[in-house]
C-alpha cells in the first residue's frame, strides 16, 4: 500500500504472441502505464460497467429480440428522452449492461452519424455502430480532472445533455483511431447501476418481442448454454494498431497480453485484458486486429486484406461481440454445436462452419452481421482448464469468413 492506493504493475503480466512491434510502442507501453500506476488511475478505474450501441430508428425492437435469442441478456427498462429511447438491457450486475439506443427522427444528424457517413457501407446504416464502453471509477471528478491534465478530451456536461447521455457520466470524445468513446460511471460495486437519462418506461413492445424470444430460447433448451460476454472485438486501419492499444490502455485500466500475427489473413489480433484480475465475463477482453500493411501496397504485394478491406468500407468500429459457451455437452453434441444448430433452425446465418476442437481447447464461429447493428456475435467454447484467447488457425478461418461476407467486397 502507498497512499492508501494498492501498488499494481500494469507491466507485471506475461506477455503472449509473435507479433513485432515498433520501437515507439514498446517505449511508450512502459512510459504510459507506469505513469498511470503512479497516478493511482489504474486503481481507480474498475470493469465494464455497460456497452453503449445505436441503431437506426425502427430497429431496436427487432435487435432486443435478436439479442434475446442469441445471448443472455434481457430487457429491463427503456429511458425515454426527447429524440432517442435508450432499452438497458441486462444478465445481472457481475456482467456489462448493454445501452441500445435508438434514434427516434430519420433526419436526426450527429457527431455518431457523421461517423458512419464517410464510409460506403457504414452510410447505410447511418445511426447503427457500436459506440463505445461505460468504465466503473470510484471518484468521477479525480479520474476526469486527471485524464484533463493528461490532454484528454471529454463531452461538455451540456454537450451530454444535448447528445441525450446519461448526465452521471462523463463521455470522451470518440477516438481518432477507433472511432469508440470511453464513458466513465462513478459506482461502488455495493452499488446498484443508475443511468440518469429521461423517462423511466416499460416499453410494451418491447417487453412482447424480449419475452416471446426469451420463450424460444428456453424452448431450444439454450438458454442455460449461453453466458456472458468473453471479449469485444475491434478492427482499425493498419497504420492505427499501436496507437489505438495505447489510447485504449490510458483511458483504461487493462494491459497489453499480446498481439498473434496472422500471417496467412496479412492481418494481426492485438489482446488486452483488465488488471484487475476479473475473469472476462465481469470486463471482457478488449481485441484490435488490424491489417499488417496499409491498402495502397496491395497492389505491390497481392496480399488478401480482409481487416482493412472492412475498416474502408465501415471505418474503424467494433467488429464482433464474443458470447461464452458453458464448456460441455448436451445430446452428445458439444454445446457451441448445440447452440449453433438450434439458432440456425431458426433462420440466423453463419459466416462459417465451427471451427476449432476439444484437443485445440476451443470451438468458435462468427454468425452473419446483425442486420439491425451490423454486428456479428461470436460463440466461444473454451474446454477444460484452456486459459489462450485464441489458437492461429482459428482466427485465420474466422478472418477469412469475415472478409467474404457481403458488404465487405463493396469496394
Ligand atoms: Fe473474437
Amino acid at each position: 500500500m502507498k497512499n492508501g492506493i494498492h501498488c499494481i504493475d500494469s507491466l507485471g503480466f506475461e506477455r503472449h504472441g509473435d507479433k513485432e512491434n515498433s520501437l515507439f510502442f514498446e517505449e511508450y507501453l512502459v512510459r504510459l502505464l507506469e505513469e498511470r500506476d503512479r497516478m493511482g488511475l489504474t486503481a481507480m478505474i474498475h470493469e465494464i460497467d455497460a456497452l453503449m450501441i445505436t441503431v437506426d430508428p425502427g430497429h431496436s425492437i427487432q435487435y432486443i429480440a435478436e439479442l434475446a435469442l442469441m445471448t443472455p441478456y434481457h430487457y429491463l427498462v427503456t429511458l425515454e428522452s426527447e429524440s432517442h429511447w435508450t432499452h438497458v438491457l441486462r444478465i445481472d450486475l457481475d456482467s456489462p449492461d448493454i445501452l441500445l439506443r435508438e434514434v427516434k427522427d430519420p433526419n436526426l444528424r450527429g457527431i455518431f452519424r457523421s461517423l458512419n457517413e464517410v464510409y460506403p457501407v457504414g452510410a447505410r446504416k447511418p445511426n447503427s455502430r457500436y459506440m463505445g464502453e461505460i468504465l466503473r471509477v470510484d471518484n468521477l471528478h479525480d479520474v476526469v480532472s486527471m485524464q484533463q491534465e493528461r490532454e484528454f478530451h471529454f463531452f461538455s456536461q451540456d454537450e451530454i445533455r444535448k447528445l441525450e447521455f446519461p448526465g452521471n457520466l462523463a463521455v470522451s470524445k470518440p477516438s481518432p483511431y477507433t472511432h469508440n468513446i470511453v464513458a466513465y460511471l462513478e459506482r461502488a460495486p455495493s452499488e446498484l447501476r443508475v443511468y440518469s437519462l429521461g423517462m423511466s418506461v416499460i416499453n410494451q413492445d418491447v417487453q412482447a418481442a424480449y419475452q416471446a424470444a426469451k420463450d424460444l430460447q428456453k424452448r431450444l433448451r439454450i438458454d442455460d448454454l449461453l453466458m456472458p460476454l468473453d471479449h469485444l472485438a475491434t478492427r482499425v486501419y493498419s497504420q492505427n494498431r499501436e496507437v489505438a492499444i495505447l489510447e485504449y490502455l490510458s483511458w483504461t485500466s487493462y494491459y497489453f497480453w499480446g498481439a498473434y500475427n496472422i500471417k496467412d489473413q496479412n492481418s494481426s489480433t492485438n489482446v488486452t485484458k483488465s488488471v484487475h484480475g476479473l475473469a472476462e465475463s465481469r470486463s471482457p477482453a478488449k481485441v484490435f486486429t488490424a491489417n499488417n500493411t496499409p491498402y495502397f501496397v496491395n497492389h505491390l504485394e497481392k496480399l488478401p486484406s480482409p481487416t482493412e478491406t472492412f475498416v474502408r468500407n465501415y471505418g474503424p468500429r467494433l467488429h464482433h461481440m464474443a458470447i461464452a459457451v458453458k464448456d460441455g455437452e448436451r445430446d452428445g453434441i458439444e454445446h457451441i454445436d448445440y447452440v449453433v444448430n438450434a439458432i440456425a433452425e431458426q433462420g440466423k446465418g453463419f459466416l462459417l462452419d465451427v471451427i476449432g476442437s476439444k484437443e485445440q481447447g476451443l470451438k468458435q464461429i462468427f454468425s452473419n452481421a446483425s442486420e439491425h447493428s451490423s454486428l456479428i456475435i461470436e460463440y466461444v467454447q473454451r474446454f477444460g482448464d484452456f486459459d489462450g484467447f485464441f489458437t492461429r488457425e482459428n482466427v485465420a478461418a474466422l478472418t477469412e469468413a469475415a472478409g467474404v461476407e457481403e458488404g465487405v467486397k463493396a469496394i
